[in-house]
């Protein structure tokens, strides 16, 4: 009966929480814990430690949208962090970034980034390969920055594909590039861009 209910759900409804859900449960999204998925995260991670350094025992706040399982969150290590807060639609994403958080100081919650509003204020709002699922990235992306500091960053990773340029083109005009890195490995290739808040 279950698995007829999500079928519905998915399939008729296109409920996007029982399709991300399902995609996790089948393992579909395994593949982004690889070593070809590696670069881009430590673009990020070195994009962190670089522009908002842990100093005199301060870190940053992050916010992380579609954060998945937490991988980021792993890969950038709890001492580079005073507050991460990651958020995904899907709830056994969020689950699993929940139960392999474990430092106090990480909040992983479920929330549909059109919808989303964050408790609180930002050094850092990071978008990894997810700002091609919101229904109006631009929208989403300047909504999500009026949570930064002032002196906030975005970071927004897009992979290469036939949609990125106009993608790219589409969040441009409202945001002013700070810098970008491309990753190329094995899989493929990523555009990661610091955007000024
Ligand atoms: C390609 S995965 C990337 C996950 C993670 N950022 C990473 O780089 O490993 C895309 C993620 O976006 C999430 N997602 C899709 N639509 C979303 C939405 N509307 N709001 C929040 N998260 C969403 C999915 O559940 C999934 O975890």
């Amino acid at each position: 009966m279950n698995k007829i209910i999500s079928f519905v759900k998915r399939k008729i409804f296109r409920i996007n929480r029982d399709r991300w859900n399902h995609q996790y449960n089948k393992g579909l999204w395994d593949g982004l814990k690889a070593m070809d998925e590696l670069a881009r995260f430590s673009v990020i991670v070195g994009y962190v430690k670089f522009l908002k350094p842990t100093q005199n025992g301060h870190g940053p706040h992050i916010l992380e949208i579609g954060c998945g399982e937490g991988l980021l969150q792993q890969r950038l290590q709890s001492q580079n962090y005073d507050r991460f807060v990651g958020t995904d639609i899907s709830d056994l994403a969020i689950q699993k970034a929940a139960a392999d958080a474990g430092d106090g100081k990480c909040t992983y919650l479920v929330a549909d980034m059109d919808t989303y509003k964050p408790d609180g204020q930002f050094d850092m709002v990071i978008f990894n390969e997810v700002i091609y699922y919101s229904r109006h990235p631009l929208k989403t992306l300047q909504r999500l920055a009026t949570y930064l500091k002032p002196d906030g960053l975005l970071i927004v990773t897009i992979n290469d594909h036939k949609h990125s340029t106009e993608l790219w083109e589409a969040i441009k005009d409202g945001f002013s590039l700070l810098d970008e890195a491309t990753t190329i490995t094995s899989k493929g290739k990523c555009v990661c861009k610091v955007l000024r808040g």
